[in-house]
């Protein structure tokens, strides 16, 4: 017997300072309450948005992300259909930039999904992937040789804006094949969306879908080895393969992805390390656990949720029933922190997961699971190892409480991480 789901007397806002500033702390005590009926989801509200229901426990997160009842859009008579525009529009978006924000491989439901996903995935395979590894390393190389050069007084560094970012960002930039000229632009655009600074965001927008058309004319005659080139080259064998816009589309998604989340990976990944010295002591002495620790500090930050999920039916979800077409958002972080799967959710245990078998959610699950993982992974493994094999003594250059952070919700991050190099 299930209950059917209604909202709790409280909504929580996510976007609220209190959730923002303890996310932890929220999410362990969303999970934990005794709430209507079963006491497994709550509502809450985003930016003025619809009430949504919440998955905060390990098993039901997995359920709204793999279970195929579960769209990534309302269904089409749904008076949710606004649910992305009401954000944009309590944003005073221009109206004519809103269908660009959507990210459209990872907006799209079923075949479209199935189409553009297939287009993308060949270019961040594992095995290409691995083959990029040297030019990581390099990379890598070059920032902290420039780090060692600026700090060698003594001086601070901050390595959110020297390392954590550039690195991803230039990797990114390599692989779709983002020009060199180009990259400014598509930093700005990069900065706008990581402070979600409202008047930044549509400037930087209309530069970079400028940036990418003219992108696209310029390999559809010079060819090169990167994955504009590939996507123009299947649109010419078949157009119906990839439109224009479609393109752009994938540009954003990419260049997006491929650097915010994996520059506040590596910053987070720092500071949990400074600050845990026992786990750090271990990874010094026995560096093959890199490849494990990087999965473990991936599982406590720095995403705490993805996108909303619609059933196309009423679903039972942790003993109640979601009606039909109810937004229902997965708390990553609050399932990797869940008790339920993981003892003592909260402690930083560097071998605590296999390479094999990872088991947290931060990538997601199911269909829409992240296609940049291999990438995000050895990107974090190769900078992290890297910077506390050249910087053996690295400590914090400001007290904890001055460091800066980005309270923003979904996203738990450092603005600035100033290092003393040694
Ligand atoms: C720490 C790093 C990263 C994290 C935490 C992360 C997280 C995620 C999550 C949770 C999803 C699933 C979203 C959903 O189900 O609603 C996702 C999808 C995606 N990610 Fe990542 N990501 C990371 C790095 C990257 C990188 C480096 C790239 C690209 C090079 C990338 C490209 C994508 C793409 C294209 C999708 C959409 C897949 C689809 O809808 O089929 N991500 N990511």
């Amino acid at each position: 017997m299930t209950a059917t789901a209604r909202p709790s007397a409280e909504p929580v806002d996510l976007f609220s300072p209190e959730v923002v500033a303890d996310p932890f702390g929220w999410y362990a005590r969303l999970r934990e309450e005794p709430l209507p009926h079963t006491g497994t989801l709550n509502i809450g509200t985003m930016m003025g948005g619809p009430d949504m229901w919440l998955a905060t426990r390990y098993e039901d997160v997995l359920t709204v992300l793999t279970d195929p009842r579960f769209l990534t859009n309302p269904p089409a008579d749904s008076p949710l259909a606004d649910i992305r525009d009401g954000v944009f529009k309590a944003m005073n978006f221009p109206e004519d930039l809103i269908p660009w924000m959507a990210n459209k491989l990872n907006t799209a439901d079923g075949e479209d999904h199935t189409r553009l996903r297939k287009l993308v995935s060949y270019a961040l395979t594992a095995r290409r992937v691995n083959a990029l590894r040297p030019r990581v390393e390099k990379i890598t190389e070059d920032l902290l040789d420039k780090m060692a050069e600026q700090g060698k007084d003594g001086s601070p560094v901050d390595i959110v804006e020297e390392f954590c970012f550039p690195l991803p960002v230039t990797v990114i930039c390599e692989l779709v094949g983002i020009d060199e000229a180009d990259r400014a632009a598509w930093h700005a655009w990069g900065n706008a969306m990581a402070t979600m600074d409202g008047p930044s965001i549509p400037p930087a927008l209309r530069t970079c879908i400028a940036l990418s058309r003219e992108l696209m004319a310029r390999r559809r005659v010079e060819p090169k080895d990167d994955l504009v080139t590939a996507l123009v080259q299947a649109q010419a064998e078949d157009p119906a393969r990839v439109s224009d816009d479609e393109i752009v589309g994938i540009l954003f998604s990419l260049v997006t992805a491929g650097h915010q989340t994996t520059t506040y990976l590596i910053g987070n990944s720092v500071l949990f390390l400074l600050e845990h010295p026992d786990q750090l002591a271990r990874l010094k002495a026995e560096p093959a656990l890199w490849a494990q620790a990087v999965r473990e500090l991936q599982r406590l930050g720095p995403l705490q949720f993805t996108q909303a999920r619609f059933p196309s039916e009423d679903v039972e979800l942790g003993g109640v029933t979601i009606p039909r077409g109810t937004p229902v958002a997965p708390l990553l972080l609050a399932a990797n922190t869940d008790p339920r799967k993981f003892a003592e959710p909260d402690k930083l245990i560097v071998d605590r997961l296999s390479v094999a078998n990872e088991m947290h959610l931060s990538f997601g699950k199911g269909i829409h699971r992240c296609l940049g993982q291999h990438l995000a992974y050895q990107e974090a493994e190769v900078a992290l190892h890297g910077l506390f094999t050249r910087f053996p003594d690295l400590a914090l250059a400001v007290p904890r409480e001055e460091i800066p952070w980005i309270l923003r919700p979904a996203f738990t991050r450092t603005k600035t991480l100033p290092l003393k190099l040694a």
